[in-house]
């Protein structure tokens, strides 16, 4: 199958190229490197041994994008290119809906014009909102996101629908829910490389255990839980990869909205993720609590059990491979891919 990736050149783009090489697929890649960098591209292709055709591009230039379509002309495209930073669309929510948006309409509108057919979108748990109780379930209602990324996601997946539903019986779109995706390829040699600060705990509490940051601030430690510290779903970014391999061969072979959780069903306090990290880099990550953030919701874990069925997948990575595999990128790598 040959697939493009929009995006192809970020986190869970990079990872998801390896495994879709690693599954015998050809892969193009489309990235304007807005928030990465074409050396990870290169890395993919050291760890495959395969090559990556890949442009340089954005997602929502109709021109260009007729052009790398028409090119590429893909059994699938797996659109990841989006922004993602949370905080940062509170402050810039223009931004957020012209790029997030205006990519899909636009390769939307590319793929009727050249008759393209294979749709998977990088959608997010974060579309379950705020009242809907875990483990989350694909039939439950999407709720009322708390920031205007959150909204992105869930527009997206309107649109899509609605596309699909105009097609008659032509489109296939596979939105794809993920929970938290965290870890690096085994390698190594691919990982999370956040500019600036880190939002998330993961590549937070990675450059504690570094050196580059001096501690981790628990963003509150009074919720109703165990421990008293929020849960997450933290699921491998090479299992969610490989989740992608499924959705991409299913949205070839299907027509219709399929929707699926890309989660491991299991959740985890912030405590056990810092425990779990101190284990894997052999010594404690130093942490302090501090007030709840704004917007966090006190737990969020997936009911994975029809990606099981439907896609005869499901992640097969504990928390002790993804801190291990986390440090071995952090570790190799303190400066990302800025060296
Ligand atoms: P990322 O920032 O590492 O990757 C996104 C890539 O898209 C980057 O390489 C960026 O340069 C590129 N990009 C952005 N706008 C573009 C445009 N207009 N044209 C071309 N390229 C563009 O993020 P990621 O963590 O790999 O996330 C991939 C997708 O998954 C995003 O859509 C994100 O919203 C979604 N998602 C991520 C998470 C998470 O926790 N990482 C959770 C749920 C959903
Ligand atoms: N946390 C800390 N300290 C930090 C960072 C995070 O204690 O420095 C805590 C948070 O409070 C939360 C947990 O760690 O309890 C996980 O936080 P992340 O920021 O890593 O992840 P979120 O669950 O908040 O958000 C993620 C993605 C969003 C997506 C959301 C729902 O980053 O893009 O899941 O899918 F919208």
């Amino acid at each position: 199958m040959k697939t493009l990736l929009t995006g192809g050149a970020g986190y869970i783009g990079s990872h998801t190229a390896v495994a879709m090489l690693e599954a015998g697929h050809e892969v193009a890649v489309v990235d304007n490197y807005y928030n990465s960098s074409p050396e990870a591209i290169r890395r993919v292709e050291q760890i495959t041994g395969k090559s990556v055709t890949l442009y340089e591009a954005d997602a929502a230039d109709k021109e260009k994008m007729r052009e790398i379509l028409k090119a590429e002309m893909p059994d699938c495209i797996i659109h990841f290119a989006g922004l993602k930073a949370v905080g940062e669309s509170v402050a810039k929510p223009t931004e957020y809906y012209r790029n997030n948006i205006d990519t899909t309409l636009t390769l939307l509108e590319v793929m009727k014009e050249l008759g393209l057919t294979n749709f998977v979108f990088s959608s997010s748990a974060t579309v379950y909102g705020e009242d809907n109780v875990p483990p989350f379930l694909e039939t439950m209602p999407k709720g009322a996101c708390t920031n205007p990324y959150g909204w992105t996601k869930w527009m997206q997946e309107q649109i899509l629908r609605d596309a699909e539903f105009a097609s008659n019986d032509t489109l296939s779109v596979v939105l794809l829910r993920y929970f938290n995706p965290v870890g690096a390829h085994e390698s190594g040699m691919i990982g999370e490389d956040p500019q600036g600060i880190p939002n998330n705990l993961m590549p937070y509490i990675s450059q504690v255990a570094v050196g580059r940051r001096d501690h981790l601030t628990v963003f509150g430690d009074d919720y109703d839980t165990p421990d008293g510290t929020c849960r997450r779903d933290y699921i491998h970014v090479m299992d969610l990869a490989e989740g992608h391999v499924r959705a991409a061969e299913y949205a070839v072979s299907h027509k219709g909205t399929e929707v699926f959780n890309l989660g491991t069903g299991n959740p985890y306090s912030v405590l056990d993720m810092v425990n779990a990290f101190s284990k894997a880099c052999g010594h404690q990550v130093k942490y302090e609590i501090g007030p709840r953030r704004a917007g966090d919701v006190q737990d969020s874990w997936a009911n994975a059990d029809k990606a099981k069925a439907v896609l005869h997948w499901e992640a097969k990575r504990g928390i002790d491979e993804i801190c291990r595999d986390a440090w071995k990128w952090q570790s190799n790598n303190p400066q990302g891919y800025g060296e």
